[in-house]
């Protein structure tokens, strides 16, 4: 996720069992300039295996030259087919790419050539209610040679906190024989076993709600829903802030903010905390706050 899915918070989740990491969405045409900041964002942990990297654009050869240049830094190279955000849609990206499912397909068979790293593509279910994506379309991708799809069942203007249709899942899920990742509104064990009963789907992608409680993914791995402690939160925290300090330096005291208000939203005083989180001058007074959080 973009913004958030970094190396710090990559290694957290993946110390609590998350199976496969990605990297934020990264744009081939950043890329293609060898853009320091696009090239830091599709680099891994150690421990980060499986890991795959996320590209987002819209011509062909910049997804080849794109994909070639960090092949050996991951895993599995995906496709952005799912960006909703404004600016990215008027690139013809991201979503964009739904409106033109042929170049998507086009995008898979080409790197499916050049590079040798399975090609996943992570997608909505449409763009808007008139172009749903139908049960050929998935085909001609298996067929194109996508390795793996991941389908957000929400269409563009859904963003991300419409309801969501997981039949839509089922149906693809039944269709095609390579792995199905469902995706959307999993925020615990009980919707992912609603989920799962739904869909008959083997895999799972969560988003929004690691952000907030990144142990999801050993609650998902235990069965259970558990719940922790104002402690264990704060101890979470300050390990989570410890990670950006060694990556990012001085700057993790702004940086961490975003992270702060998920962790903490929902608890009593978090507003009073986030007025002083967003107004702290170092990070020695970030630490303080958080430790002092009741
Ligand atoms: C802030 C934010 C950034 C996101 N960035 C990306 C991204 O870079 N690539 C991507 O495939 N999806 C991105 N997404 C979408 C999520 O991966 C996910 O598909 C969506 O939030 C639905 O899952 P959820 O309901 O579990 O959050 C982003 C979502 C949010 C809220």
């Amino acid at each position: 996720m973009a913004s958030y899915t970094d190396k710090p918070f990559r290694k957290i989740v993946k110390e609590y069992g998350a199976g496969l990491t990605i990297s934020e969405l990264i744009s081939v045409n950043s890329l293609h300039y060898n853009n320091s900041k696009a090239l830091l964002l599709a680099s891994r942990n150690i421990e980060e295996t499986p890991f795959a990297i996320q590209l987002f654009g819209y011509d062909i050869d910049l997804f080849v030259e794109s994909a070639k240049k960090i092949e050996s830094m991951c895993d599995i190279i995906d496709i952005n087919a799912g960006c909703p955000v404004p600016k990215v849609i008027k690139a013809k990206a991201g979503a964009y790419l739904l409106k033109e499912k042929k170049h998507l397909i086009d995008i898979v068979e080409a790197l499916k050539k050049n590079v040798k790293k399975p090609v996943s593509v992570k997608l909505r279910m449409g763009f808007d209610a008139e172009s749903i994506n139908n049960i050929y379309f998935y085909k001609d991708l298996e067929n194109a040679g996508c390795d793996m799809v991941t389908i957000h069942a929400r269409l563009r203007n859904g963003f991300y906190s419409s309801s969501v249709d997981y039949e839509h899942i089922a149906l693809v899920c039944s269709h095609l024989k390579i792995p199905v990742v469902a995706n959307g509104a999993i925020d615990s064990f009980e919707k992912l076993k609603e989920v799962k009963e739904i869909t008959h789907c083997k895999y799972f992608m969560i988003g929004q709600a690691a952000l907030k409680k990144p142990y999801i993914f050993e609650d998902l791995i235990n069965e259970c829903d558990s719940i922790k402690s104002l402690d264990y939160i704060k101890k979470l925290m300050l390990k989570h802030l410890d990670l950006m300090i060694k990556e990012y330096g001085d700057y993790a005291n702004k940086l961490f903010r975003k992270f702060a208000h998920k962790y903490l939203a929902g608890y009593k005083n978090a507003k009073l905390i986030n007025y002083q989180i967003n107004n702290c001058p170092n990070i020695k007074e970030l630490f303080n706050i958080i430790n002092s959080v009741k």
